[in-house]
């Protein structure tokens, strides 16, 4: 079990939704917390909060496709508070199409965000966290990043290649004292659907969480690090069965989302 008052976290995404509700609880939690997002007032104004509440946080307005700049804020994390335990890669985009009408630079500019983005950050803070001997990635995955559903593809690509990529961190990390979780949370009331592109609507499958749903059991999760997290449990299930039944679970679903 991790103690958390002290350590150090990058949450990336921090401006809005599963990132803001998760940075609040990190700084609840006694943490201090590194807010990364393009919207500079939205994460002044957060970090002004969680200071406000007693917590450290310091805003960095940037975007994370830009890999210079992730290594700058790496390394001012580093200088101002010494260490960097845990990061959070969550900033992320959806997009609503059939697989028909995705056009291939779309496709890639949907990678640069979700995909790259992980990748750069990640090999930003790895050497800090080899040096430590400790720390801990978790990326924030999805649903659909378990099975793909219809007017998703490009999207559940994404986070398809960001299991993957977790996954076999996860490996060549053992033994090194870094820890690598995935959080597959369902759909959840923020602007991601708001500012999305949305060229196709099907009815939504399953329930709805909160974003605090979320955060908590991010959190439970940097206290005690999981390979996977499922904010909402039976997800586990559609992926178990997924793997098991692929043709059964697209009957099912294609029922779902008639
Ligand atoms: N909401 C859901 O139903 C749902 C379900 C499953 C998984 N997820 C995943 O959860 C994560 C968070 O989603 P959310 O629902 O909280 O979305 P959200 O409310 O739209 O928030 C997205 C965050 O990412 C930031 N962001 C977007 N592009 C960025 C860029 N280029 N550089 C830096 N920051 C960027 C946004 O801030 P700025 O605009 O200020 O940059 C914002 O803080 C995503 O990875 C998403 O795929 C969401």
């Amino acid at each position: 079990m991790a103690d958390l008052p002290g350590r150090v976290a990058i949450v990336t995404g921090a401006s809005a939704g599963i990132g803001q509700a998760t940075a609040r609880a990190l700084g609840r939690a006694g943490m201090r917390v590194a807010l990364c997002a393009r919207r500079r007032e939205r994460l002044e104004a957060l970090a002004a909060e969680m200071r406000g509440a007693g917590a450290e946080a310091a805003a960095y307005p940037l975007d994370v496709t830009d890999a210079p700049a992730v290594g700058a804020m790496v390394d001012d994390v580093a200088a101002r508070w010494g260490r960097v335990d845990v990061l959070i890669n969550n900033a992320g985009r959806g997009f609503a199409a059939r697989f028909e009408d995705t056009a291939p630079q779309e496709f890639r500019d949907l990678l640069e965000l979700n995909v790259l983005a992980v990748l750069t950050a990640t090999q930003a803070v790895l050497p800090l966290m080899r040096r430590q001997g400790r720390g801990h990635i978790i990326n924030i995955s999805s649903v659909v990043g378990r099975r793909g559903i219809r007017g998703r593809a490009a999207y559940a690509a994404t986070k398809f290649a960001l299991g993957g990529l977790t996954e076999s961190l996860r490996m060549e990390l053992r033994g090194s004292g870094i820890a690598v979780s995935l959080v597959y949370p369902i759909y959840t009331t923020t602007e991601f659907h708001d500012v999305e592109t949305k060229r196709v609507v099907f009815p939504r499958m399953g329930p709805v969480q909160s974003v605090e749903q979320v955060a908590r059991a991010i959190v439970r999760c940097v206290k005690r690090p999981r390979a996977e997290v499922y904010p909402y449990w039976p997800v586990r299930l559609l992926a178990v069965l997924s793997a098991a039944a692929p043709g059964l679970v697209d009957r099912v679903m294609a029922r779902l989302q008639r």
